[in-house]
């Protein structure tokens, strides 16, 4: 049977939750946060559900404190109505779930039953299936600047306005449209993705729209299109900045008319979808070439999410190359960056963002899963992309210094013999 704390200082919620659920668990309950942790440091708790706003400690602190004294509770923090950015942190904290006040027992029964279903069939998943289930999608964040951009997702997931999120290629664009999703009043429905340069313009059409029997030869049944498989949820169309033109001119008019018609349909199907859109091309000049209708990039762009390069926030590099290194750790010991290879994780420029970080990782694991640490020399970075802080008269002097003798300038520098190398080659010295 699971057992349960229910942490809240107002009496009359806790013996709500309390009395609707103690027939199928065992839930004790805690009068605050600190006695909570106290009952947590005595006796383990299966999943802890948890006001956010309590004297003395809050609801996150609860949760950061748990996490510290080894609990690995599922964690439920109940909000105030509204607080968004509150939730996205409990999230990023660790919490499993988030509840808006008022809601319905009936929800959260819900969720603790997701739970149950979560841990009773995680006991017989294989190793690998359950990373993969823990990792997916978790949004590593500890820059201010993109946390920041996480705080302007959090305003617009609550809404329902279409969102255009732009940003370089492989920054993270597809994992903040999720995350819109899943913070969004949609989360229970599908969220669909669809790459508009990956389908051929005339195939495109009817993918997204759909078709009816006998709309073109093959068509031998109808088949709902994308828009249709989205309802209720959110669409996420991918690369629009490739659409081609005449499927601007129709997209326009979902967005406007809020319904669609099926290739070779006579009635309009009402739609009830979310709308975000992604590019990484500059929309606003493909309009000044007129590539990109201008009246389509108006309506695209009224809530706009620019996910800032990997570059630009550094303080996310290391976390997030250790988060990558857990997710793809299969080799049953533990690996960690050395020094050297953070440092240089820091210098480099990463021209293909959080992408060409997990890729480096995961390539790096290979080498070091012997030693069980990534050195320098493991991580597979192109040489140009790396700002050098050692100056090519460093160099000299300390060849200078040692009389070439290459090991000892290397030491001398601080930095691993390949980085030597690497630099040598870099500026040109024999
Ligand atoms: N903040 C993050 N935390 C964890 N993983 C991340 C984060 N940002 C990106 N990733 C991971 O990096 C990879 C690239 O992210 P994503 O596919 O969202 O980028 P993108 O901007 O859509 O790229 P592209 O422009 O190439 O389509 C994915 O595997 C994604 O899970
Ligand atoms: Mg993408």
């Amino acid at each position: 049977m699971l057992k349960i704390l229910v942490v809240d200082d107002d009496k009359n919620s806790r013996d709500i939750i309390k009395l609707s659920l103690e027939n199928s668990y065992e839930v004790d309950v805690a009068l605050n946060g600190v006695h909570a942790l106290e009952l947590i440091r005595s006796k383990s708790y299966d999943v802890v559900i948890c006001d956010y706003v309590m004297n003395e400690i809050d609801g996150i602190e609860v949760l950061k404190k748990l996490r510290k004294i080894g609990s690995n509770a599922v964690f439920i923090l109940i909000t105030a109505f509204g607080s968004s950015d509150i939730a996205i942190k409990a999230i990023q904290e660790g919490a499993y779930e988030y509840l808006s006040k008022p809601f319905k027992m009936s929800k959260l029964k819900q969720i603790i039953q997701n739970v149950e279903k979560g841990l009773n069939e995680s006991k017989t998943f294989n190793e690998t299936n359950k990373l993969e289930n823990d990792f997916d999608d978790q949004v590593i964040a500890e820059s201010s600047v993109f946390l920041e951009t996480l705080k302007d997702m959090a305003r617009v997931a609550i809404s329902d306005v279409p969102v255009l999120i732009t940003g370089e290629s492989g920054v993270g664009k597809e994992i903040v449209a999720k995350s819109i999703h899943r913070y969004s009043k949609r989360s229970k429905y599908p969220f669909v993705a669809v790459n508009c340069n990956a389908i051929p313009g005339s195939l495109l059409e009817s993918e997204l729209f759909g078709y009816e029997k006998g709309a073109f030869t093959g068509a031998d049944k109808g088949k709902p299109g994308y828009f249709e498989q989205a309802q209720k949820g959110t669409l996420f169309l991918d690369e629009i900045g490739d659409l081609e033109f005449d499927l601007q001119v129709k997209l326009l008019r979902v967005l406007q008319e809020q319904s669609i018609r099926r290739v070779g349909g006579i009635k309009d199907i009402k739609l009830d979808v979310r709308f975000i859109f992604a590019t990484n091309v500059d929309l606003d000049k493909k309009v000044q070439e007129g590539k990109f209708r201008a009246d389509l990039y108006y309506r695209l762009k009224v809530a706009e999410i620019r996910v800032p390069p990997l570059r630009e926030r550094k303080e996310d590099i290391i976390p997030l190359a250790n988060y990558f290194i857990r997710k793809y750790n299969t080799f049953n010991r533990e690996i960690k960056l050395s020094n050297k290879a953070e440092k240089l994780l820091l210098r480099y420029d990463f021209p293909g963002n959080v992408r060409e970080l997990e890729n480096i990782i995961r390539a790096s694991l290979i080498k070091a899963r012997y030693t069980g640490i990534i050195l320098d020399e493991d991580l597979n970075i192109k040489e140009e992309f790396v700002k050098d802080t050692i100056t090519k008269e460093d160099i000299l002097q300390v060849l200078e210094k040692t009389r070439n003798n290459r090991k000892k300038a290397a030491e001398l520098l601080g930095v691993s013999r390949a980085t030597f190398y690497r630099l040598l080659r870099r500026y040109n010295i024999d």
